[in-house]
């Protein structure tokens, strides 16, 4: 096993709590170098998590000998001004999303990775979350079968539907408007564009067509439903609120198809009903930082919410998959294993995005066509 010698620029607030200590407890991983505009953060970061030098200009880091990975993760303000010459110089690169703002700069990004043969890896982390996986085997798994019979069924002798054949998913995203940061009140795009490629990502990693159309209703800063349409007739509705409580289970996952039930509930609980030979219910850990809070699943989340953070005002965190999506990409940098997010499907998830934010603004349903989700070779 080859250690890979990372750097990380831009080293804010995601940088800080995910990306730098992660590294730092990745055997596979040696931090050499951190950079942030700001030399005091730099600095600070280097001395904390241990790199040997901190940096101000990203072109060091870019032209330097003794880093082979660079963790992108500044805001889309850098994106394929860093990578594109970070591949040039023969460096993988794990870019934080949205991969970038614009079709022109995704696609010189897309070319650069095809030019240089070197690899690209989107922090859609969602996709490497522990529970989000086993959410995604079930609904395979659910689509070679018929759910177990059920205790109410007055389908014998009736012709089966074609519509029966869908998958139906829902993804509600539970948001407190009360814990943004500043930069997402003056961000053109805001939360349907920065936030919601996450869950768009998993609408196009988790269902089998290809989308053909897109509803948003609300404001593209808060409060909407993206309703995306896809080839075989499958619906993903995305339902984005701002004004729940922050500390009320964010992310509710639930697909249905074939009469089996599948639901994953923030990362820490799977349940199903009509697989036959699949547990029932599945809990899963909660992310390292929250050792105060043993009990797994959602009642064990709610008893240490009822115990403690009602009145001490700890978050509990969940596994969202930020460390195994990094460890996936420096396995398959060590050639095993495939890239968890190559650049070419995050193009279509902006496009999307930008889709999402035209039906927003037009109020009318939006045409997906081949040329959002496919890139010519
Ligand atoms: N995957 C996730 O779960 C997740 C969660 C939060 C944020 N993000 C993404 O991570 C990115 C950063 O978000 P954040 O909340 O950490 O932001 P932040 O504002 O806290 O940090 C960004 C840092 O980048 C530095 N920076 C900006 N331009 C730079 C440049 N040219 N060279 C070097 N440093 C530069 C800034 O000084 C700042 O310290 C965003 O793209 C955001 O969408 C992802």
């Amino acid at each position: 096993m080859k250690r890979q010698r990372v750097a990380v620029v831009g080293c804010g607030m995601l940088a800080q709590s995910v990306h730098l200590p992660n590294v730092q407890a990745n055997p596979r991983g040696e931090l050499v170098a951190v950079c942030d505009l700001d030399p005091a953060i730099a600095e600070a970061c280097r001395q904390t998590f241990g790199a040997a030098r901190a940096e101000t200009d990203w072109q060091r880091i870019v032209a330097a000998d003794d880093i082979d990975v660079c963790i992108l993760a500044t805001h889309t303000n850098l994106r394929g001004a860093f990578i594109i010459p970070a591949l040039e110089h023969g460096k993988a690169v794990y870019t934080e999303k949205p991969l970038a703002p614009d079709r022109a700069e995704m696609l010189a990004i897309v070319q650069a990775v095809r030019r240089t043969g070197r690899p690209v890896c989107v922090g859609h982390n969602r996709r490497s979350s522990p529970a989000m996986l086993e959410f995604r085997r079930l609904l395979t798994a659910a689509q070679g079968t018929t759910g177990w019979p059920a205790s109410v069924d007055r389908s014998a002798g009736r012709e089966s539907l074609p519509e029966e054949r869908g998958l139906q998913l829902l993804m509600r995203v539970n948001d407190d408007i009360r814990s943004w940061k500043e930069w997402i009140f003056t961000d053109d795009a805001g939360i349907m564009f920065a936030e919601m490629v996450h869950f768009l990502d998993l609408a196009l990693w988790l269902n089998p067509g290809h989308p053909v159309r897109v509803f948003a209703d609300g404001s593209p800063r808060g409060n909407f439903t993206l309703l995306l349409r896809f080839d075989d007739g499958a619906l993903t509705t995305i339902q984005q609120t701002m004004v729940g409580h922050f500390d009320y289970p964010k992310e509710l996952y639930e697909a249905a198809t074939h009469n089996i039930t599948i639901a994953m509930d923030h990362h820490i609980e799977v349940r199903q009903c009509g697989l036959a030979d699949e547990p029932l219910l599945q809990t899963f850990p909660y992310a390292a930082v929250t050792t105060w809070a043993p009990e797994p699943g959602m009642t064990g989340y709610f008893h240490a919410l009822d115990a403690d953070l009602r009145h001490a005002a700890r978050t509990i965190g969940v596994e969202k998959g930020h460390a195994r999506h990094l460890d996936r990409f420096l396995t398959h940098l060590d050639g095993l294993g495939e890239n968890p997010c190559p650049v070419d499907g995050a193009v279509a998830v902006n496009r999307i995005a930008l889709k999402c934010l035209e039906s927003a603004r037009l109020g009318l349903p939006v045409a997906i066509t081949p040329e959002d989700w496919h890139i010519p070779a």
